[in-house]
């Protein structure tokens, strides 16, 4: 029997129970809420779920009305700009194929010099927009086919996801994806990145799932691995998991190196393509300039740590975005040297061999959501990835809620070095905070941990 927690009168949370060779130990399932109207007691046992699981499915949300979801967002991350979501119009030929995948908040006059200066290298094929539900407070449609004559104010809308074929180096081709075998599209997790930190928690309820016989999906890379799944569903896998792979001296790295994206990084990527297995880059392909990036500022370029402390369970989380990396910082201690890295080429195989560890069949879930399911995930510890199906396998329709521009970590109640701890996204001691938080995170950030650090 599964362990079974009572988390209220109401609901019930249920880790997953991993199939026989599984490593993957995250996940579970939630039944007996209403997220409609979450009572606080109810939302907090929610809450804790997430952030010690990861990946929670709450089962039949078949009446959560858009708006309801969107609020529920914000209930995990309050202090977040009320702004959420795509914003309706924008789409992949402003913010590049992978960037649609995330929550671009851009000024679309930037990008659409973009657009005319560089449209050889970023966009081939038709444009790719957002679906903003009407009154929602910025949940967008995510789904492929065609959506019916009224979903939730979008009407007679038909929508096409973005295929691997635009995203992968060598993709499948179209007769391989009709027979049902298909990639992880890309592992990633949810930000524009460009000046906002990730997202804290996404969701996404599944309305009307794709139906056909289970897809294969095939890494591609020699390994001759595969995983079967369902149409329609989302794979994940674990970065706390991925931290606890790492030898004592990788730790020690992680700790205390940092990452910086390209500004507008999703742009930035121009021809660079994934590998066959979704996660991490190929070789090859070429970069947009950094002066033929539509405006950008400096202090919008964020440098990310690589390791999250879940804002809970106080667990590490190895959490970066392998696509869109233009240096690393490395070090091994606080005050260690710093080495930094700029060769594109150096830095791509030095993520992928780190993510190799853990892109495998053992590692990745898919969980099963059926029509009215919604999955909630810890997006500071987990990365997903869509995965393509068949166009006879019908439609899709999801709704996804984000944050666009989520709170950073909340160091104005580190009054004592547990809050503190609790609360770094680094996890430092109160000794070492001020050496890498403050020297090296910018924007108000800085100025919160400055302010705390110096009140300790
Ligand atoms: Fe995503």
């Amino acid at each position: 029997m599964p362990h079974a927690t009572i988390a209220t009168q109401e609901m019930e949370i249920t880790p997953f129970v991993h199939e026989p060779g599984k490593k993957a130990n995250f996940g579970a399932t939630v039944t007996g809420a209403d997220l409609n109207s979450l009572d606080e007691s109810s939302f907090q046992a929610l809450r804790q779920a997430v952030y010690e699981h990861g990946v929670v499915v709450v089962k039949a949300q078949h009446d959560l009305i858009p708006a309801k979801q969107s609020d529920l967002i914000k209930r995990f991350d309050p202090e977040a700009r009320a702004q959420h979501g795509f914003g309706a119009g924008k789409g992949s030929k402003l913010v590049g194929f992978l960037g649609v995948r995330v929550f671009p908040f851009f000024r679309e006059t930037a990008f659409a010099s973009l657009l005319v200066s560089r449209t050889d290298l970023l966009f081939v094929g038709q444009d790719m927009p957002f679906h903003a539900i009407p009154d929602s407070g910025g949940v967008n449609l995510v789904g492929h086919g065609y959506q019916g004559d009224d979903h939730y104010g979008l009407k007679n809308l038909t929508v096409r996801a973005i295929p691997q074929s635009k995203l992968h180096a060598t993709p499948l081709s179209p007769e391989e994806l009709a027979s049902g075998q298909t990639r992880f599209n890309s592992f990633h997790f949810d930000g524009a990145i460009y000046g906002a930190p990730p997202s804290r928690v996404t969701s996404m309820r599944c309305v009307k799932a794709p139906v056909g016989p289970e897809l294969t999906v095939r890494w591609d890379d020699g390994s001759g691995r595969t995983m079967n799944c369902k149409a329609g569903g989302t794979a994940f896998l674990s970065g706390a998991q991925l931290y606890s792979l790492l030898s004592d001296d990788e730790k020690k790295l992680a700790d205390h190196s940092f990452w910086e994206p390209a500004p507008h990084p999703f742009a930035w990527m121009g021809t660079r393509r994934l590998r066959s297995s979704g996660m991490g880059l190929a070789p090859g392909g070429q970069t947009i300039p950094l002066h033929e990036l539509p405006e950008w500022t400096p202090d919008k370029v964020y440098k990310f740590p690589m390791v999250w402390v879940n804002l809970v369970t106080g667990e590490k989380a190895l959490q970066i975005f392998p696509d869109i990396i233009r240096k690393l910082y490395l070090r091994d201690s606080p005050t260690a040297s710093e080495r930094v890295v700029e060769d594109l080429e150096e830095i791509r195989s030095w993520v992928n061999d780190i993510y190799d560890r853990i892109a495998t069949p053992e590692y990745i879930i898919i969980p099963e959501a059926e029509e009215g399911d919604v999955i909630i995930w810890n997006n500071w510890a987990v990365q997903h990835s869509a995965i393509e199906y068949p166009d006879s396998y019908g439609t899709r329709s999801s709704t996804a809620a984000s944050s666009a521009e989520p709170s950073k970590a909340d160091c104005s109640q580190c009054t004592n070095s547990t809050l503190l701890r609790a609360h770094c996204p680094l996890g430092l001691s109160l000794q070492h905070k001020p050496l890498l938080c403050c020297s090296s995170l910018v924007g108000a950030w800085i100025d919160r941990h400055l302010k705390c650090c110096s009140a300790d």
